[in-house]
């Protein structure tokens, strides 16, 4: 892939190099908030893949915009690609954010993996994408300034002698200086200062990506245990461990002192990230990326728990992803296009019927606030892989990379207006419940094979949730593999499932 050749030709440390989440791009080659330490306010993003927009029309940005703005998204990050269709959807995007009413807001985030970026020319597209909405109202800014972020680019050099040079002389003087500059560059936070910067994006901070099985092998041998025969009496110590390197800010806080050397104009924001999942399975025909973060323990709400208790650290936040169905961490309705990601992604939708987007309120309202909002519905969301990780399928392209070591495991976060007894089945008789107290609850409870997941949720001897998804079963003799996860969610006080 691209991002591992970038990365060798760098010398980029190993872990570093493996780490570079290559994206998928699209193969439709056709076509009242609380205030940062010096007044500026926080903010929620999410990364949107316009690569997978392309049937959109400007009626389906303004329905993605209204459903974000209701979650507690201030802005959408544009991935933006070289497609020749994309400016145009890009001014139908910040037309529908005019058009929602809503003050929405854009930024565009260049896919640096894509962009050519050999040539001053190349950077003037850059630029032209920056000037061309640097004064629209829905255009989001920091510090007074046009927010433009990038997935990589940290060794384009705009034929100038150096990467930091190229971006200097050729995007931001370019600008004259009217941009905030936030790039997720993938280099040695402690060489940040050599670049003309406002900001950092810390691209792969919402996923533990140090976890791998031999370190996931080694926290549970700790405990005693090995992955597989991990039983629930000793699996809650097992966890311990795990969780700690889920919550765990080391890349946050190396990103941060990186930062803290950098010479910039104005205030200096540190960008960090959250995500629900991650699996992607490209097979060595199409884009040869097969493999898994670790996304078990609740992540998408244990890392926005671990993001609002060390809130003074983190300026902003990005979502990832809004749309980015080939790396399974959407959250938003599966809809437009999918880069050849059908196999693991249709029926296994993510969004606001379904749970994370439903959930994101909650987080982002903490983030940007201080305090969790008071829960005024009971709402019980449960996601789990379709298989057990050992499974064994024929599917032509193999278990993703570090498959071994997740649990088979049904996990729960339950939201509950008052205190309530939770009770999770995964068979007939395999069954564990729990009393919660008001609040957000992590709750979860071993897969059986062959079995499915049904939560309830019995206040007063009254049963005020009932999920049980119709489209769900762990399958042992899965037809091909798939880790991604199937999300459901009920509220009490909808009548749905
Ligand atoms: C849900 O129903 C309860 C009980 O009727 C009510 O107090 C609460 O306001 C409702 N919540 C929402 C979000 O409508």
């Amino acid at each position: 892939m691209r991002s591992f050749a970038l990365a060798a030709t760098l010398g980029l440390c190993a872990s570093l190099s493996a780490a570079l989440p290559s994206k998928p791009h699209s193969p439709f080659a056709h076509k009242h908030k609380a205030v940062k330490r010096d007044g500026t306010p926080k903010a929620v993003f999410a990364h949107f893949m316009m690569g997978n927009a392309y049937p959109y029309t400007t009626q389906d940005f303004q329905d993605d915009i209204e459903l974000a703005h209701a979650s507690g998204i201030d802005a959408f990050a544009v991935n933006m690609g070289t497609d020749d269709w994309q400016p145009d959807h890009l001014d139908s995007f910040y037309q529908a954010a005019a058009n929602s009413g809503t003050g929405f807001q854009l930024f565009p985030s260049f896919d640096m993996s894509v962009f050519p970026c050999g040539s001053a020319d190349n950077a003037q597209t850059l630029v032209n994408y920056v000037n061309q909405y640097s004064g629209h109202p829905n255009q989001f800014k920091y510090d007074g300034r046009p927010l433009a972020s990038t997935f990589s680019g940290e060794s384009c050099s705009f034929g100038q002698g150096s990467a930091a040079q190229g971006w200097k002389s050729q995007f931001v003087d370019a600008l004259g200086g009217n941009v905030y500059f936030v790039p997720a560059f993938f280099v040695d936070p402690s060489t940040f200062n050599q670049y003309s910067i406002d900001g950092i994006y810390n691209w792969n901070a919402g996923w533990p990506i140090q976890l791998t099985t031999s370190l996931v092998q080694s926290l549970l041998g700790s405990t005693g245990l090995k992955l597989t025969g991990l039983v629930s009496s000793a699996a809650s110590a097992a966890s311990n461990a795990l969780v700690s390197q889920v919550t765990s800010i080391d890349s946050d806080t190396q990103y941060i002192n990186g930062l803290s050397s950098v010479n910039a104009q104005g205030a200096k924001a540190y960008m960090t990230s959250v995500s629900p999942w991650f699996f992607t399975h490209y097979g060595p025909d199409t884009y040869n990326k097969n493999w898994v973060y670790y996304s078990d323990d609740q992540l998408y709400a244990t890392r926005w728990d671990t993001i609002i208790a060390n809130r003074d650290k983190f300026d902003l936040v990005e979502i990832n992803t809004w749309n980015d169905y080939g790396e399974s961490h959407y959250i938003a309705p599966v809809k437009g296009d999918q880069p050849n990601s059908q196999a693991w992604v249709d029926g296994f939708a993510h969004d606001a019927d379904v749970g994370w987007l439903d959930m994101t309120n909650y987080y982002a309202t903490a983030y940007k606030t201080g305090n969790y909002p008071e829960i005024t519905e009971d709402k019980l969301y449960m996601w789990a892989r379709p298989h057990p990780k050992d499974a064994n399928s024929a599917d032509g392209v193999g278990k993703p990379t570090n498959f071994e070591m997740f649990q088979d495991t049904l996990w729960a976060v339950y939201f509950a207006t008052a205190p309530a007894t939770v009770t999770l089945s995964t068979a007939d008789g395999v069954t564990q419940s729990f009393n919660v107290q008001a609040g957000a609850n992590k709750l979860s409870t071993q897969l059986t094979p062959g079995g499915y997941m049904h939560g309830t949720v019995v206040r007063n001897g009254q049963t005020i949730i009932d999920l049980k998804p119709d489209g769900y079963t762990f399958n042992p003799n899965p037809p091909s593999y798939n880790y991604n996860a199937f999300v459901a969610f009920q509220g009490a006080n909808s009548t749905s499932s």
